[in-house]
């Protein structure tokens, strides 16, 4: 994306949000721009904070079980993209991008398909399903071996995995 094409006036507008905390009462992402224009500028701090985890995982001996990949909250798609730069595509059968807002999880497939031809990326939770269990926090159906990616390095999913052989990074 060009510097000149960038819609500053959408990053204002989100920046103002995520400083107020509104951020998480409804969906900022209004056109495909709005992704664009987070995936070139904010999105870019996020990696690097990415890079860095995945370098300080490797350094320790980690890496992700053979599966499907769940970028969960996934925005623009950037932390599934910083995996799989790290990782390389072939580390994980699938990717699968999930986020409340389908233009976001549309944006972040399409991303990840032009940039890992050949890779199967896919919006929605896929074979992630979400267990009935309101018991505790709602959980994620464990089973194949899965890596999950939370919409920031840190944060846990707000649904996690339980009793399941998964990496939450
Ligand atoms: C600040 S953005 C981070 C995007 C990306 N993970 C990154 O690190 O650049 C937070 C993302 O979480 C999504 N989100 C917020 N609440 C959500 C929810 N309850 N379920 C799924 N996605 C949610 C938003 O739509 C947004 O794309």
């Amino acid at each position: 994306m060009s510097w000149n094409a960038i819609d500053w006036k959408a990053l204002e507008r989100m920046r103002v949000a995520f400083l107020q905390g509104t951020s998480g009462a409804t969906d900022y992402w209004q056109s495909e721009n709005d992704l664009a224009s987070y995936d070139a500028t904010f999105a870019q701090r996020i990696g690097w904070k990415w890079d860095y985890v995945l370098h300080e995982l490797t350094r320790r001996g980690w890496s992700p079980p053979r599966g499907e990949l769940l970028d969960w909250g996934c925005g623009s798609g950037i932390a599934s993209r910083a995996f799989l730069d790290h990782f390389g595509p072939s580390s994980i059968s699938k990717l699968q991008l999930w986020d409340r807002s389908s233009l976001a999880m549309q944006f972040a497939a399409k991303r990840a398909r032009e940039k890992y031809p050949g890779l199967e990326a896919s919006a929605g939770l896929g074979g992630f399903a979400v267990s009935s269990d309101q018991s505790e926090s709602a959980g994620l159906r464990p089973g194949r071996h899965r890596a999950i990616l939370p919409d920031a390095p840190g944060r846990r999913p707000a649904l996690r995995p339980r009793r399941c052989s998964s990496a939450t990074c």
